[in-house]
């Protein structure tokens, strides 16, 4: 035994994650316990999916597991380590973020106005060992692999789209040549159409690289087309879980259920208000 984790074991895995934040002093506020005791694992090669309503713990436990946000209780590991405490040290901030990368939902306010497209991929590269002259090949290459050609090197963030954005922020990620990709609500600011054509790209990374995702979202449509794997939450719990296609052909947990209702099917139509209000 060599002590390296072989290719089945989990790649994250947390136990019992708790987070509570506490009232602002001087305030009649109460604590607030975002995460109440959540346990799951992530396996190679996979798409997990979180879902559930707004406020129920999603980016919180996410946030955990980055290192973003300090753990209350339980236990984070990834690729078999102990990565429980957030990283004191710049060093050891970059050595977690190449073993798990975060895409934000708005990758507007998460790019640098200043930077060239270009100079983010490479800046990335850098930080992660790629630096000299192989980093801007490689940042082009990158930048291919994520459908953004030559031109858009040397652009500013302004002077591109919400999806092409969003393939910076993939691009800028990948750089970093991480095992996990957390995807925070990653599609969700973007219209229906582009939507799918990053989803088809993440499709296509994830079986070109050996790469697996923490998807985020509440768009249980988005969900069904990605993720092997889904777990609910509700108000800080896992409340369901289970393969993606299944959970949602045939949901049993009422809360599951409930939120299989709210999204509209084939066929819907708005419902007018005078009509809700009869
Ligand atoms: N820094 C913070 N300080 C205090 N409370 C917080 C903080 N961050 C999150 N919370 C609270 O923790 C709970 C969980 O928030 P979280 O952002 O994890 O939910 P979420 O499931 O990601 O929601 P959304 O779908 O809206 O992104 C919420 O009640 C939220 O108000
Ligand atoms: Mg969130």
């Amino acid at each position: 035994m060599n002590g390296s984790p072989a290719p089945t074991d989990p790649l994250i895995r947390v136990t019992d994650l708790r987070k509570v934040f506490p009232a602002p002093r001087g305030t009649r506020a109460e604590d607030v316990v975002a995460v109440d005791g959540v346990s799951f694992e992530l396996l190679p090669d996979e798409c997990l999916a979180i879902v559930g309503e707004s406020g129920s713990g999603k980016t919180t436990v996410a946030r955990m597991i980055v290192g973003l946000e300090t753990v209350t209780d339980g236990t984070v590991e990834v690729l078999g380590k102990d990565r429980t405490a957030a990283p004191r040290s710049l060093a050891a901030r970059r050595a977690r973020a190449r073993e798990v990368q975060y895409v934000f939902q708005d990758p507007y306010s998460s790019l640098n106005g200043r930077q060239r497209i270009g100079e983010v991929i490479a800046s990335n590269l850098k930080l992660h060992g790629v630096g000299g002259s192989g980093a801007r090949a490689r940042a082009q290459e990158i930048l291919d692999s994520v459908g953004l050609p030559q031109k858009f090197f040397d652009r500013f963030p302004k002077e591109l789209s919400g999806g092409q954005r969003q393939r910076v922020a993939i691009a800028r990620a990948l750089a970093a040549d991480p095992k996990v990709i957390v995807l925070d609500e990653a599609v969700a600011a973007l219209d229906v159409s582009i939507q799918a054509q990053i989803l088809n790209l993440l499709a296509d990374i994830k079986a070109e690289r050996k790469v697996s995702y923490l998807f985020i979202s509440h768009d249980l449509a988005v969900v069904n087309q990605i993720s092997d794997r889904m777990i609910v939450m509700e108000n800080g719990l896992v409340v369901d879980q289970g393969a993606t296609a299944e959970l949602l052909a045939n949901p049993t947990h009422p809360y599951t259920r409930s939120l299989r209702a709210a999204v509209p099917g084939p066929g819907w139509k708005p419902v007018r208000r005078e009509k809700l209000a009869s």
